[in-house]
């Protein structure tokens, strides 16, 4: 068979799905990996799966010597097409040919038991043959695709900032260091403080402050020692910088952008959420549809604080109770906000200064600054976000208070001397969007090869 001749199972699901069945008892070759066979005395049915969609095509067969073909063996088989509307597989592939193209031996390690997700994370390379990963992998796809066409239609630039840097943008030092040669780290790039970077932010706002708006999106590195189900060491992420926008503007545009995404790619894999929302999540489908229709709510810090001061005060217990301005909200104080009294996705705004990141807009009152985070039910923050110090003086002042080091800042200091334009930008963990659409309650789950605390497989 050559690949041109091969359909694929999504052309065939969405001829049956739009009641085209011109096709019928026309010959048709499918090939992919085996789900499931089993045959029944006279007839057998293979239940294979190519990857180009959720479900598998229902390959049928009369000759009993199929009957051996194990699962995880791949097949091509040649046969009529079969429309059968009223049965729960709206076609059947009628083999008149099945080709054993690969074997598959006792070694398969996706035998027919169930197989649970520990289990699974220990064989990524295999994992993707599951019904879950199968659709993880697919809306992670997915969700990539309309990110980048969001921008590109709204007229944003994509710009490709450096993974090997020596800034550390957020000034927590949690970077992983690199150098050619261990004897002599400084060799190669006649530098010290080489490192993998924790955001593109720094140098994508030079972009912004001349293309108007611009995004980054690609691989994030974080050597924070975190052993939780929502911290990679390797993650992506999403940061548009947009100029001449403040704080309110980059909220709405934060919220447009989600909501687009996550109705577009809803729509697209309209078979994977069915899975996930059966199989995984059963509230996930409520849960998205109000993330997609419910405007999102803003909360200012100070109010926050008030209204976990009350819920300690009427008796809810939290690990960290003792809540007063400057604390550094954790999740359980995050998932209280968004899960319990604001059932929904809510914009944080305007945090302590101490808190944050030495580039954000410092507020009049001299103690907080402008920035938003997006707390989302079962997930906590999900974006981070702020307005950004345009003013020379006042950005140079918090540093030095900071005691950073000025001189390898200089180049991002200096963009306020010259032709400086108020802007705003904000970073999306993108496996944390990966977790919120797909009901997935572990970040190892929504990575192809999770790299976390102590936990890298080959
Ligand atoms: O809040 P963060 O640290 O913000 C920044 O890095 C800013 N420079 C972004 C910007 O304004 N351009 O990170 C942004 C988001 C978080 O909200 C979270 O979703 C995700 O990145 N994130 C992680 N995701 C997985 N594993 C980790 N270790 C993460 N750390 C942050
Ligand atoms: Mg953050």
């Amino acid at each position: 068979m050559d690949l041109q001749e091969k359909y694929d199972a999504k052309d065939l699901y969405l001829l049956a799905k739009k009641g085209d069945y011109s096709a019928e008892g026309q010959e048709v070759n499918v090939g992919g990996y085996v789900k499931n066979n089993r045959f029944m005395g006279q007839i057998g049915f293979l239940a294979i799966n190519d990857g180009s969609c959720f479900d598998s095509i229902q390959v049928v067969y009369t000759d009993k010597e199929f009957d051996s073909i194990s699962v995880g063996s791949t097949i091509m088989a040649k046969g009529k097409i079969h429309f059968t509307p009223e049965a729960k597989q709206p076609f059947e592939v009628d083999a008149t040919e099945i080709t054993l193209v690969g074997k598959c031996t006792e070694s398969y390690p996706l035998q027919k038991k169930k197989t649970g997700f520990d289990y699974l994370r220990n064989i990524p390379q295999w994992r993707m043959k599951t019904n879950t990963f199968n659709a993880v992998f697919r809306v992670r796809s997915t969700l990539a695709y309309y990110i980048h066409q969001y921008f590109h239609e709204k007229g944003y630039l994509w710009i490709h900032t450096p993974i090997l840097t020596g800034n550390d943008c957020e000034g927590e030092g949690q970077t992983f260091n690199i150098y050619a040669d261990k004897k002599n780290p400084e060799e190669y790039f006649n530098k010290d403080n080489v490192h993998l970077t924790v955001s593109g932010q720094l140098h994508v706002e030079p972009f912004a402050l001349t293309y108007g708006k611009v995004y980054t999106f690609g691989p994030t590195f974080r050597a924070e020692k975190s052993n939780t189900t929502r911290h990679a060491a390797e993650f992506w992420m999403i940061e548009p910088e947009i100029a001449w926008a403040h704080l309110s503007d980059l909220c709405d545009i934060e919220e447009d952008f989600l909501k687009y995404v996550v109705k577009k790619t809803k729509d697209e894999c309209s078979q994977d959420m069915e899975f996930f929302s059966k199989f995984v999540d059963k509230d996930l489908n409520k849960r998205l549809d109000d993330f997609i229709n419910v405007p999102f709510k803003r909360v200012k810090y100070t109010d926050a604080i008030e209204i976990l001061q009350k819920a300690v005060k009427d008796g809810h217990k939290f690990e960290v109770s003792d809540i007063s301005f400057g604390l550094d909200l954790g999740s359980e104080h995050e998932r209280y906000l968004t899960e319990t009294v604001f059932k929904g996705p809510i914009f944080l705004t305007d945090y302590p200064k101490e808190i944050k990141a030495f580039y954000m807009k410092q507020n009049e009152d001299g103690k907080t600054v402008g920035a938003c985070d997006l707390l989302v039910p079962s997930i906590g923050e999900l974006c981070g976000g702020s307005e950004r110090e345009a003013d020379y003086d006042k950005l140079l002042n918090r540093m030095q208070e900071l005691n950073m080091q000025i001189p390898l800042y200089q180049w991002y200091l200096d963009l306020r001397l010259n032709g400086s334009i108020p802007h705003s930008g904000f970073g999306l963990g993108f496996e944390r969007l990966v977790m919120l659409v797909t009901g997935m309650t572990n970040i190892r789950d929504t990575l192809p090869y999770p790299r976390c605390y102590r936990d890298m497989m080959f």
